[in-house]
């Protein structure tokens, strides 16, 4: 099977796309044909910086794909799902046409989406969600979202007005304001310098933006980017973690219309140099996504 590798960190150049041996699915764990998954920056990142498991080492962390062999879990061969898998810890990375994972992992695929765009999901919206729960948005709150057109700032917009919660948007360029309008933002401005001051009563910064003038006294602060925290009281990241059934709430989400899922491009796994580079360039609107 074709699995994309990295035998040294570098540039997309150190992307090698090979053959490697089938995985074995162990008992406990069921056996995927991956079909898509979708770019996220710890996959640039890991490919790049000096982090991750030994080489050689296949990246990815989305997985959307068929059931091959469900072994004694809940799931049937032809099932489709999806997952995230935190490759960087564990090494099981999903850019290979066959995955072997844990099924506690695992979450049926929305029905209502393709494969292709259910890919988007698994990183994005356990980010999302579960930085969320931290902040606990509550009817009435006032809440930034920074990133707000980002693969998790996009999710984190449309799951946070669930809450009943007036959410705003920081974007990168007015160019993306309409869209995270569409989303359910109220407000959408792209320089932190329009941002009111004070305001706001929980900041969801997924873009490492300079906006603490804009919380208000007490107000909550959780980041997910590589970015120091700022100085202010209670200020905490959120790092993902996986959770097939956190996962499966998601999908019920989209099957509802609740949750939109926006892809900007394919490509297919043989030029997958060229997607990272696009993706690195930024500016897109929706996600990344690789086709096996
Ligand atoms: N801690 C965790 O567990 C965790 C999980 C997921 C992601 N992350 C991190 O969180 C960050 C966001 O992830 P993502 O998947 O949402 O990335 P993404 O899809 O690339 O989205 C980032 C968004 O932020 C925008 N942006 C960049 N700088 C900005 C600024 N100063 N003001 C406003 N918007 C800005 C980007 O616009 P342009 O494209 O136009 O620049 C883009 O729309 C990344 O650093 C990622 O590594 C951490």
């Amino acid at each position: 099977m074709r699995a994309i590798q990295i035998d040294r960190h570098g540039g997309p150049e150190a992307l090698t796309l090979r053959e490697v041996p089938e995985p074995v699915a162990a008992p406990g764990t069921v056996l995927v044909r991956t079909v898509a998954s979708s770019l996220n920056p710890v996959d640039w990142k890991t490919r790049a910086w000096d982090i991750g498991p030994a080489f050689p080492m296949t990246l990815g962390w989305d997985l959307a794909g068929i059931v091959i062999s469900a072994g004694t879990s809940g799931y049937r061969p032809g099932d489709r799902v999806i997952a995230m898998s935190a490759q960087v810890a564990t090494g099981l990375g999903t850019w290979a046409d066959l995955v072997a994972l844990p099924e506690g992992l695992l979450a049926p695929a929305p029905a209502a989406t393709s494969l292709t765009e259910a890919a988007t999901l698994p990183l994005a919206g356990l980010t999302a969600l579960q930085a969320l729960a931290r902040i606990r948005p509550a009817r009435g709150d006032r809440l930034l979202v920074t990133g707000a057109a980002g693969g998790v700032g996009g999710l984190a917009v449309q799951l946070a007005r669930r809450s009943g919660a007036v959410v705003d948007g920081l974007v990168s360029t007015a160019a993306h304001v309409p869209e995270v309008r569409s989303l359910g933002a109220e407000t959408v401005v792209h320089d932190p310098g329009m941002l009111e001051s004070g305001v706001y009563h929980a900041v969801f910064d997924t873009a490492g933006a300079a906006v603490e003038h804009a919380l208000a006294p007490g107000g909550r602060y959780v980041a997910i980017s590589d970015d120091p925290l700022p100085d202010v009281p209670g200020a905490a990241k959120s790092y993902v973690q996986e959770d097939g059934r956190a996962l499966a709430e998601l999908a019920a989400l989209v099957d509802s219309g609740e949750l939109r899922l926006r892809v900007a491009e394919h490509h297919p796994v043989h030029a997958v140099r060229h997607a990272h580079e696009r993706f690195e360039r930024g500016g897109l609107l929706g996600k990344v996504v690789l086709t096996f």
